[in-house]
């Protein structure tokens, strides 16, 4: 089972306002650039989330995928109000829940959310980052990275920059 992170940050490093709001991410400016998002979606099976950001996507209003998504948290969720949206609760080691979706025939998950990110980083899971660097500096807020036993070594696929002055970082996290 491969992992995957596809996110944006802050210059800083920030995912998210301390109170977790994401308004300072660039909002669509009429073009078709979706910073290979699309492209990335069609490699994903399954979107693994943290209960906080299931909660945020939730707060937009329409159900954004058709891809199935399990929600980690400890306790019950809240169902879309779509009815065709394939939304599950897990709770558990990251590991265990990796494998109880590669035992359904899932080849390739999307891990979304801080905490959740670092807990799946720290335990080994992800293969690939694609990390969305938007220009501005928030000063606080929700970190992507945290604590770690060990070094986590990557490398640079590739880097690409947008016209608005994103910078889109790829990288293969070096097998132990
Ligand atoms: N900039 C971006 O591109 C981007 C992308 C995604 C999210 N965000 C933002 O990031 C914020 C959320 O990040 P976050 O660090 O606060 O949290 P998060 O990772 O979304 O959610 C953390 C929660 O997930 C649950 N959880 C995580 N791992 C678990 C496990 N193995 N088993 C059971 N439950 C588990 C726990 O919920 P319980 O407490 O319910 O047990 C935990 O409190 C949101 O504000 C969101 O908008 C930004």
């Amino acid at each position: 089972m491969n992992a995957s992170v596809f996110i944006a940050t802050s210059l800083d490093g920030f995912i998210a306002r301390e109170d977790g709001a994401i308004d300072w991410l660039p909002t669509p400016d009429g073009t078709d650039e979706d910073y290979g998002y699309q492209a990335f979606m069609d490699t994903v099976d399954v979107l693994v989330m943290g209960r906080h950001t299931y909660e945020t996507v939730l707060s937009f209003g329409a159900w954004p995928y058709e891809t199935p998504v399990v929600v980690l948290s400890h306790r019950s969720i809240e169902q879309p109000e779509e009815q065709d949206a394939s939304v599950e609760r897990m709770a558990g080691p990251p590991r265990e829940i990796l494998q109880r979706l590669a035992d359904r025939g899932l080849t390739h998950a999307y891990v979304d959310g801080g905490r959740t990110i670092q807990r799946f980083l720290a335990d080994g899971l992800i293969q690939r980052l694609t990390i969305t660097v938007v220009p501005v500096l928030l000063g606080e807020g929700l970190p992507l990275f945290g604590p770690l036993p060990h070094d986590v070594r990557l490398q640079l696929l590739d880097t690409r920059s947008f016209p608005n002055g994103l910078v889109q970082h790829r990288y293969a996290v070096v097998a132990e």
